[in-house]
């Protein structure tokens, strides 16, 4: 079996691990909330705890005025919230009804905001990343004018992990309504880090939910850090009132009236349930101490990774924020002053390293990794070097089946391709290896 570091997604290992059958399932969250109505008849329950549970790790407002919903994962919810967005500003704008209008982003951003952009007829602005790996918040300004819906900002970047800095970018649109008079609202693709970001020790520290008035919106995928098994996404706004009212439908030919916000009508309603199983049993400790410890894993792979001196990692979660100091005589840091962002480690190789051997790739470790049962992924990030070239870069991915031994063997094993690969290398050029 090759163990896959590659993507997000939870693995199926959490479900078989449990061990439990949907009826079991079923009759545990029946047993927990002392409900006396069988679950199967009232699943929408269970969605509205996922919610409020999520809103409330989210900081929602303690008016309790917040509106979520399930989705089928945070492709759909990033369209939802694209979408409000967009009927928002239409419905503020009815005199210019051919308005070109845009939506503002980083190069950073999933491809699934692009696509919305694509799919709902809005222009697609994307502001390019700083030298931190995120969107360049000082060049935004450039990029709004009356016509933008909305900026969305990524928890964390599916290429390398770091988070937007979502209290920055509120703050600039915050006084480019002062000088404007245009309220562009925040959207936080957080399909990543919403459910990492509220468990690390610097979430008081690293501002981005609905503490921050101008984020009306937030999404994350459960079946990434939120630990489900099966694909599920899920959407919240921190008001109701900022939902037009006529995106929610109701219906009424099913029992009693439904209303909901969704692309599809139906959708599984077994994710759901062992979302809220996981809420459950993990509860917030639960959730904090596995986040951590993959936080914990992905630092110690970084550091060993540039220790090597083959590379250097483009991910950020294992270095101190600019201005932290280091405890005196403690190699461990102190965790709440270091670089916020996902669980992943990115790496390139050393600038050395490549002057070195030249000739040298990523994906001779990729094919290396590969028949060691190890799947770690190269890819190319367009346009993010210096310059503005493109990066080769590699990507583990650490998920809470990625212990501290797996931690070990990856480390080794990436390190020993390096020395396997270049003995291929000089064999091939006929040179000596350093
Ligand atoms: C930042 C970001 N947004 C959106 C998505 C799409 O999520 P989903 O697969 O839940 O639709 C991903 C997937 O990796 C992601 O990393």
């Amino acid at each position: 079996m090759t163990i896959n570091n590659t993507a997000y997604q939870s693995s199926e290992a959490t479900v078989s691990q449990n061990g439990l059958s949907i009826e079991q399932v079923e009759a545990m969250i029946l047993k927990d909330m002392d409900m006396d109505i069988p679950p199967t008849r009232d699943l929408g329950r269970f969605q509205q705890r996922c919610i409020s549970t999520i809103a409330h790790l989210w900081n929602a407002p303690s008016d309790e005025n917040y509106y979520g919903t399930g989705a089928t994962g945070s492709s759909e919810a990033v369209m939802l919230g694209g979408l409000v967005m967009k009927r928002r500003w239409q419905l503020k704008n009815t005199a210019r009804p051919d308005a070109p209008i845009n939506v503002v982003m980083g190069s950073n951003s999933h491809v699934c905001i692009t696509r919305f952009a694509d799919f709902f007829d809005v222009e697609a602005r994307i502001v390019p990343v700083s030298q931190q790996y995120t969107l360049d918040a000082e060049k935004i300004e450039d990029y709004l004018d009356e016509n933008t819906i909305g900026v969305f900002l990524t928890l964390g970047s599916t290429y390398s992990g770091h988070f937007d800095p979502v209290a920055k970018v509120a703050d600039i649109l915050d006084t480019y309504q002062d000088k404007t008079g245009y309220d562009i609202p925040i959207h936080v693709d957080a399909a990543g880090g919403g459910f990492v970001a509220p468990f690390t020790p610097n979430n008081g520290k690293f501002v981005w939910d609905f503490r921050l008035p101008r984020v009306k919106s937030i999404n994350a995928s459960g079946h990434k850090y939120g630990l489900c098994p099966l694909a599920i996404g899920w959407v919240i706004w921190q008001d109701k009132s900022f939902i037009p009212s006529d995106l929610i439908h109701e219906s009424c030919y099913l029992r009693g009236i439904q209303a909901s916000f969704s692309l599809s009508f139906s959708k599984s309603s077994t994710p759901i349930v062992y979302q809220y199983l996981n809420f459950l049993q993990k509860g917030l400790n639960g959730y904090r101490e596995t986040i951590q410890s993959c936080l914990e894993n992905a630092r110690v792979v970084s550091e060993g990774l540039e220790s090597s001196g083959y590379f250097r990692c483009l991910s950020d979660i294992h270095r101190l924020q600019s201005g932290a100091k280091q405890q005196l005589g403690s190699r461990s840091l102190c965790k709440e002053e270091m670089i916020p962002g996902l669980p992943v480690v990115v790496f390139r190789l050393s600038d050395r390293f490549k002057r070195e051997h030249p000739s040298f790739r990523l994906t001779d470790i990729s094919d290396i990794m590969h028949q060691q049962r190890y799947s770690i992924p190269y890819y190319t990030i367009p346009g993010w070097g210096p310059e503005g070239e493109d990066i080769e870069v590699m990507r583990i991915v650490v998920r809470e089946d990625f212990t501290s031994k797996t931690a070990k063997e990856v480390l080794a094993g990436v390190c020993g391709a390096v020395t396997g690969a270049l003995g291929f290398h000089t064999t091939d050029m006929g040179s000596s290896k350093s």
